[in-house]
């Protein structure tokens, strides 16, 4: 653990040595950040915020408005669900519920496993296969409840044959 702190805060401190010490930096340093480690951690806000002489809870308070960033690692699948107009009509959100219950998750979260991770977005382009649920960057249409239960099975079945 504290050594992946460590790791955390060195591969932090290399970044921003590529910067000024300017507030007005923060979002391309937390950009940049993200970009190496996938996500945000606590110890890497803190340096940021030593780094650029600001109070750590401003940091953190940046990081949670843009949802750009993460501040939990990436599972190794990410399901995004649409809620753009056409899939919202089309049932979207009860789409979303059924990802929520079966991975026992909220949107932004990442299962304790690392395995998923849930999100949604805005419309993908392909609204007639509403309702769409983007999984691993690949666009699934008609994803009801009983299609999520199909998929999540795929995954199990992949991973039970590696
Ligand atoms: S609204 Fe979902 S793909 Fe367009």
């Amino acid at each position: 653990m504290a050594e992946k702190q460590g790791k955390v805060k060195q591969q932090t401190k290399r970044i921003l040595n590529r910067f000024g010490r300017k507030r007005g930096n923060l979002i391309p340093i937390l950009q940049k950040v993200q970009g190496k480690l996938d996500y945000l951690p606590r110890e890497a806000m803190l340096e940021i915020a030593q780094f650029l002489g600001m109070p750590g809870i401003d940091v953190y308070g940046v990081a949670t408005f843009y949802n750009q960033f993460r501040l939990v690692p990436p599972g190794r699948h990410s399901i995004r669900v649409c809620l753009g107009t056409a899939c919202h009509m089309k049932g979207g959100y009860i789409t979303l519920d059924a990802w929520k219950r079966r991975l026992e998750i909220d949107r932004g979260q990442t299962t304790p496993d690392r395995e998923f991770d849930l999100d949604t977005v805005a419309c993908v382009g392909c609204c007639v296969m509403a309702p769409v649920t983007v999984v691993d960057d690949k666009p699934q249409g008609k994803v009801e409840p009983t299609k999520v239960d199909g998929i999540l099975l795929s995954f199990k079945l992949g991973k039970e044959k590696r």
